[in-house]
């Protein structure tokens, strides 16, 4: 069967050819484009006192300039209509007030130099200490509460108080975003977005134009990664493109530049923490306290769920009797932060991996056993109420990595390596995830999909989510075939469009496969249903005896068959439905936001990793040495995907806690609120330098998720996570250089200079 056979990814030729179309490429199979850019203004906070146009039509080529005042539906591009499409007051850095269409890029680019913006500049708040100096929150400020902290506390032997502060991290999909719009022959607005979310593309696009839903179409022929940043973010761009197109009645693009997209799109959060954590005489955790402040930038977006996404991970595979962890927004004058990979949940467990690896030393216990000392055990629920299914798999991925990295031998390896070199130090570190699975929102957890069945026996799929690289599609083919019991190369898959699917969810949360896959297996299960009575009737026996399997229909035990084919030609003629729409909801969820308690996760996943550095003392440079992951995605759809999400996860984890390093100027001078990394010069992300030099990544086998599509367990975001193993192994190099149980400090990201300074640190026996 296709399912769960490695199979390379569907559009993997046209990617490695260039040969694959993405948005902004249909550009050149579209006549009298007009291209738009927007009117950015460079101070950090100010309201418009003053917008002129007229410069900028002066210039040739320019054609219309766009304004608050074109808009005939609402001026707002967000999900919580705090997001002007064309603002009045200058919320960020680079935030765009106007923007300019023209016949070529470059006349677009001098008609947006020529307008003219007249600004009342106001204070500003750049920084996520200056926004909680001035109490500068927005939005909701949950509390999870568990069991009794202060009788937790008044029971530990051990009580320790931290503060940490960690980076946010820029998605660089390779494709910036990009609309591209048009009116069609139909008088239907369409759309072509690289959105990881069309139907709120749609929805957004709709409410700016003054439109319905049956009046937009949003297509998503494929993203060059979203990561998260394309969940919310692309919906003012596309409303930009489609407003120029209705008032030009020409076809209207869309596409940032790297600087543009760096500057105007949010990014993953950056949190503060201060955290109480106490623990019992054997070091097992009782009592946590804890807050957590997001930096969510001048709106909200989706910071709302990032956090409580945030709260529900702070766990990790923890178990913690006795909590109180509360979130809140704390609103700057940046880029709106929103979705990254993990979704808030990676800066959860980044704060719970920190304390155990600045506690272990204190508690005099080494940090894998201080780690596993905690792991949940069967019959224990998370702080939100939800109790841990399979929590045996956390203790069997650990125990695994640690067989298939040699971790004993290796720990002897390197103590000794560090006795014998006083300006080098090699680290080992362990680090375990549970990531939950589902959307907490439990209305998003729903899917539909569009199977068609051609006269020819070719097979068609529509669904609901959106391919940008992590192999959605390819599952999505392998789901269909297997249902439908015929060859692969039957089965084609259709572009995502909102005219085929309606309501979709965004493909977000790592459900896409677990969502999609079962509503595209239930259209494919009505189909075979039906040809199983055609197939039953023509081969003389009961259709609960037929079975279909690569192509060929066979009545069990005996030697009729009939090829698919002929199979589909006569159901046609015997006039049997050959398409079916095909629908899934996740069973067994609930949330009460309020009360942040319920059972938001189907499942959860789980993975481990080992992670070897060694560190150069006198410049804090480091390379990773070798990394081991074993990972769980129930039994893998496609197993060569799995292995490369699990890879590409791992190396982006990496990226955000050790190299990427956003800088922005919170200084008092005139580029107050800058973004300074505006570039792939000054934003260092890895690249095949950083790689681990041994990279070995295994799926746990044997490993069915009930009640899952085939098995399945969701991949895309939770090994990011496993990148803690890195971090925690430079901390573990840091400290060796210092007197033996000292506890380090590390500055997230754990770049080479933060590095020299945990050394720094250590040496002073701090
Ligand atoms: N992999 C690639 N190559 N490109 C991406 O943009 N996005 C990640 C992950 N893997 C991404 C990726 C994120 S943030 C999510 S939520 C999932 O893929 C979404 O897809 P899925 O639900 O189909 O796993
Ligand atoms: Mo992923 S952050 O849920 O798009």
């Amino acid at each position: 069967p296709a399912v769960g056979v490695s199979v390379p990814h569907e559009s993997a030729s046209l990617h490695v050819t260039g040969a694959a179309l993405y948005t902004d490429d249909l550009v050149h199979r579209t006549k009298d484009v007009l291209h738009a850019h927007p009117v950015q203004v460079m101070k950090a906070h100010g309201t418009i006192t003053a917008l002129r146009t007229g410069p900028a039509l002066a210039v040739p080529g320019v054609v219309r300039v766009l304004t608050g005042a074109d808009v005939p539906g609402v001026n707002d591009a967000g999900m919580k209509h705090d997001e002007p499409l064309f603002p009045d007051e200058v919320m960020f850095h680079g935030h765009a007030v106007a923007w300019v269409l023209a016949e070529t890029l470059e006349a677009a680019r001098l008609g947006a130099a020529a307008v003219e913006v007249e600004l009342d500049e106001k204070p500003s708040l750049v920084t996520l200490r200056e926004a909680m100096a001035a109490n500068s929150f927005h939005g909701a400020r949950p509390v999870m509460l568990a069991g009794d902290v202060d009788a937790g506390f008044a029971d530990s032997a051990h009580v320790f108080t931290g503060e940490f502060q960690f980076a946010d991290q820029e998605h660089f999909y390779l494709e910036t975003h990009a609309a591209l719009a048009h009116v069609d022959e139909n008088g239907q607005m369409f759309v072509q977005s690289s959105t990881q979310h069309p139907s709120e593309t749609q929805e957004i696009v709709a409410h700016v134009l003054g439109l319905h839903s049956h009046e937009v179409t949003v297509q998503c022929l494929r993203m060059g990664g979203g990561f998260g940043g394309k969940e919310m973010q692309p919906h003012g761009f596309a409303a930009v493109a489609a407003l120029g197109a209705l008032l030009t009645g020409r076809p209207v693009r869309v596409r940032l530049n790297r600087t543009q997209d760096l500057t105007m799109s949010g990014k993953r959060h950056g949190f503060h923490a201060t955290w109480k954590i106490g623990f019992d005489t054997e070091g097992r955790i009782q009592a946590l306290d804890a807050t957590l402040t997001a930096d969510g930038g001048w709106s909200l977006d989706l910071s709302e769920p990032v956090v409580a996404r945030a709260l529900c991970h702070i766990d990790n595979t923890y178990w913690i009797p006795h909590a109180r962890v509360a979130g809140r927004i704390a609103r700057t004058n940046k880029v709106s932060n929103t979705a990254f990979r993990g979704f808030g949940g990676p800066q959860g467990m980044l704060v719970i991996e920190d304390i155990m690896g600045r506690c272990a030393p204190l508690l005099g216990l080494d940090p894998m056993e201080l780690r596993a000392r905690n792991f949940y055990r069967q019959g224990q629920t998370t702080p939100y109420g939800q109790p841990v299914a399979h929590p045996e798999r956390i203790a069997t991925v650990w125990q695994q990595v640690q067989d298939d990295a040699a971790i004993a031998d290796r720990k002897r390896e390197i103590a000794a390596f560090n006795a014998a070199h006083p300006h080098t130090k090699r680290g080992l570190a362990l680090t375990g995830i549970k990531f939950g699975i589902s959307f907490n929102l439990t209305a998003f957890n729903q899917a539909g999909a569009l199977v068609l069945v051609y006269k020819d026996g070719s097979v068609l799929i529509n669904h609901g989510g959106t391919e940008m690289g992590q192999g959605l599609h390819t599952k999505m083919l392998q789901v269909a075939a297997t249902t439908l019991g015929i060859p692969l190369h039957k089965v084609r898959l259709a572009p995502t469009r909102t005219d085929k699917v309606p309501n979709t969810s965004a493909t977000a949360a790592s459900a896409g496969a677990d969502l999609n896959g079962a509503a595209v297996k239930n259209a494919c299960e009505q189909i075979r249903e039906r040809l199983l009575q055609v197939a039953g009737t023509r081969l003389g026996a009961n259709a609960s005896d037929v079975r279909l399997v690569e192509g060929v229909a066979r009545v069990l035990g005996g030697d009729e068959e009939l090829a698919w084919d002929d199979l589909v030609r006569t159901a046609y003629f015997q006039r049997v439905q050959l398409s079916a729409a095909g629908f899934y909801r996740t069973e067994g969820l609930h949330w009460d936001a309020k009360a942040f308690q319920g059972s938001p996760f189907k499942y959860f996943s789980y993975g481990a990793a080992a992670a070897e550095v060694e560190v150069d003392g006198f410049t804090g440079a480091y390379r990773i040495r070798r990394v081991d992951i074993v990972h769980d995605v129930g039994d893998s759809l496609s197993p060569m995907i799995d292995i490369g999400q699990v890879e590409g996860g791992f190396v982006q984890g990496a990226g955000w806690l050790t190299l990427e390093d956003l800088r922005w100027d919170s200084g008092d001078g005139p580029d107050r609120g800058r973004l300074l990394t505006q570039a792939a010069s000054t934003y260092k992300l890895p690249s095949f330098s950083e790689m681990p030099e041994e990279f070995n990544v295994r799926l746990l086998e044997n490993a069915t998720e009930e009640g899952a599509v085939y098995g399945s367990k969701a991949v895309g975001e939770p090994p990011l996570m496993l990148a803690f193993s890195v971090r925690e192994a430079l901390r573990q190099a840091a400290a060796a250089f210092g007197p033996s149980g000292v506890s380090v400090e590390l500055a997230s990201p754990a770049t080479p200079e933060a590095v020299y300074w945990a050394i720094e640190a250590a040496r002073q026996g701090a």
